[in-house]
């Protein structure tokens, strides 16, 4: 069958791929328009999506092959995967190997607001370090000891939390259902379930692991932003619109909250004129949480398994749409 893939991916799992399908890769570093996507993707049975491939119904409509789509992240905001439900296109992805690497980079992002690495990195460079020591140079915030709040008790929230253990941190949570992962964060670390606004208030370090839906959207804006100590941190490696950042970016240059680490952005791209990058206490990453040599060999493993088995006629590991299964 044919197989569409919008960029090359990492490792050798597109070789195996090819050994049992045609696959076509897109050959630039540009992503492919949806013109570009339709037009090369007309006649596949399958589609290995990215995260800035807007997979809108218009464009699945136009796929009348289409019987899957492999997207090579866990999140899939992307994808309208009503429309692909509807049509019956099973939707997967990439959950698990990645979460590590995320939660990794959460805490890069955690130590370098509080302790100001990149302004310090910054400071050194350009030349504006010229006495040897000072008591009161590029004072930050203490994380040993501090309180963690995270916003979606998931398997990269509850990755992060189980990092404070050696940093001696009280871990809060906010998150709609029970899970075993919520279960085991309070067994295991201690943590406490709170409203949205309770942690919010109380926390050091607020930390946000929810998915972008129509639910979390614009979920932390100035209301909620006003809520948090004025010493406080906020770190966002989910997704960009889940932050409202014209209401960020006043409260950060009002010091109105101590700093923010940004991993992902309303546009990504950010635009260089995105006023957050003024501030010299933001620290921006361009969406690099997964972005470790074996994660993503291993995303690019479990897309091509996730393909393989759906074009077999096989239940995928990694499936989002479940209803697909179920609906005449
Ligand atoms: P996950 O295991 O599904 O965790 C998400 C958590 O958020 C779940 O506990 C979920 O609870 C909770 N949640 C969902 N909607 C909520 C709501 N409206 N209110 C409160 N809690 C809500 O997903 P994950 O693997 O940890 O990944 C989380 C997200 O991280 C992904 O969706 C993706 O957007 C982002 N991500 C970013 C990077 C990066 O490079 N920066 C890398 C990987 C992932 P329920 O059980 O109730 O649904
Ligand atoms: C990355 O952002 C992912 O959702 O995997
Ligand atoms: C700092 O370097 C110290 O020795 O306290």
């Amino acid at each position: 069958m044919k197989i569409f893939v919008t960029r090359n991916l990492p490792g050798r799992a597109l070789s195996r791929l090819s050994e049992a399908h045609e696959v076509d890769v897109w050959e630039y570093e540009t992503p492919p328009t949806k013109d570009q996507i339709i037009e090369r993707a007309k006649e596949c049975a399958g589609i290995i999506t990215l995260l800035s491939d807007d997979i809108s119904r218009n464009l699945i409509a136009a796929l009348p092959e289409l019987k899957v789509i492999s997207q090579y992240a866990v999140g899939y905001n992307n994808i309208d995967i009503t429309e692909a439900t509807r049509r019956g296109i099973i939707v997967t992805n990439t959950p698990g190997v990645l979460t590590e690497a995320t939660a990794d980079l959460t805490w890069a992002l955690i130590l370098s607001v509080a302790r100001r690495i990149a302004e310090a990195d910054r400071y050194v460079r350009e030349g504006a370090w010229r006495v040897a020591w000072g008591p009161e140079l590029l004072l930050g915030m203490d994380i040993f000891g501090a309180t963690l709040g995270i916003i979606g008790m998931g398997r990269i929230g509850y990755a992060v939390a189980r990092r404070t253990t050696g940093f001696d941190m009280q871990v809060l949570y906010y998150s709609r259902s029970d899970t075993y992962l919520t279960r085991a964060a309070e067994k295991n670390l201690g943590a406490i379930k709170m409203s949205l606004e309770q942690l919010l208030a109380e926390a050091d370090i607020v930390s946000i692991h929810v998915p972008l839906t129509d639910q979390t959207r614009n979920m932390i804006a100035g209301k909620e932003l006003s809520l948090m100590k004025q010493t406080a941190i906020l770190i966002n490696t989910s997704r960009g619109a889940v932050v409202n950042e014209n209401d960020l970016y006043e409260f950060l240059r009002e010091r109105r909250i101590y700093g923010a680490g940004l991993d992902v952005f309303q546009q990504e791209p950010t635009p260089l004129d995105n006023h957050l990058l003024e501030l010299d206490n933001v620290v921006a990453t361009p969406h690099i949480g997964s972005a470790t040599v074996s994660t993503r060999n291993r995303m690019a493993q479990i897309v091509v398994d996730n393909i393989l088995q759906a074009l077999d006629n096989k239940k995928p590991k990694h499936l989002v749409n479940h209803e697909v299964y179920h609906q005449s």
